[in-house]
């Protein structure tokens, strides 16, 4: 039965020197979100004693991934040195070792986040038994950041929001936001109202991109005129893209 075990194994480009693996878990020696000495004394015996593989699990790739506090935050960029120490104390023996990067999804818990857990409905998760808030498209600054630039057609929160999605020097212009820019919060940034007037050149640019099949017309949505609320209310929601046209007659 153990005839393989201290024999090699190949695993995609690593060797690993036999078959003893350490599985993913949680220690619970995380403080402040940071890998530290604990956690290196603890995988540095376990290279030592001969296991040939360490994956290291709880390592949060969001700040919204907080099902318990003692989650190393990967997303933080000050980690990387303590996992170069790790890493480094682990490689003194014939071990080698993986980071299973890991995002428990709504599985998390807004005592320790401050905040509403997002997620895809509203809810309750089985084992934490909190009901999360739906992600909305207004949530965008939760998946998009550090953009060149920000072009914004709807206005209002949408507008506000966009300037924290942009890296430093980037430029954000709005066209729903009245006739001036909207005042910038960060001072690294630029907000911008370009003039958007109607004339001819630029209408007849677009019509030759269009034909060129270099840009694309957003689908027109059509509505009766008996339906005009709705076609209101969806209007007002500031989500259509493309037209909206009604059928007269
Ligand atoms: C406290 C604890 C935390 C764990 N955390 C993880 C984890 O973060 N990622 C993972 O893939 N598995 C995790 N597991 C599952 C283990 O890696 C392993 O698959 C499981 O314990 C079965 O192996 P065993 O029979 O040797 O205990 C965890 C298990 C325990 C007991």
């Amino acid at each position: 039965m153990f005839d393989h075990i201290f024999k090699p194994l190949n695993l995609r480009n690593l060797v690993l020197p036999n078959r003893i693996c350490l599985l993913a878990h949680r220690t619970n020696f995380t403080r402040n979100g940071r890998l530290n000495d604990r956690h290196i004394a603890y995988y540095r015996r376990r290279a030592q004693g001969g296991c040939g593989c360490i994956i290291i699990g709880e390592l949060a790739v969001h700040p919204d991934d907080r099902p318990w506090e003692t989650l190393i935050e990967v997303h933080r960029p000050e980690v990387v040195a303590d996992f170069q120490k790790l890493t480094d104390a682990v490689h003194q023996f014939d071990t080698r070792i993986i980071a299973q990067l890991n995002h428990c999804g709504f599985q998390s818990s807004g005592y320790v986040t401050r905040k509403a857990i997002l997620g895809p409905s509203a809810v309750a998760d089985i084992v934490f038994g909190e009901t999360c808030k739906p992600m909305e498209p207004e949530d965008f600054t939760e998946i998009v950041s550090d953009c060149d630039a920000v072009f914004d057609t709807v206005g209002g929160d949408v507008a506000e929001r966009s300037f924290a999605v942009l890296k430093p020097g980037g430029r954000a212009a709005f066209i729903a936001s009245g006739a001036t820019a909207p005042e910038s919060p960060r001072d690294d940034v630029t907000s911008l109202r370009p003039r958007v007037g109607r004339d001819r050149p630029h209408l007849e640019r677009i019509a030759e991109l269009l034909e060129a099949g270099a840009v694309h017309a957003p689908e027109i949505t059509t509505f009766p005129l008996s339906e005009a609320e709705e076609a209101q209310r969806i209007s007002e929601s500031r989500h259509l893209r493309g037209k909206l046209v009604f059928e007269v007659r």
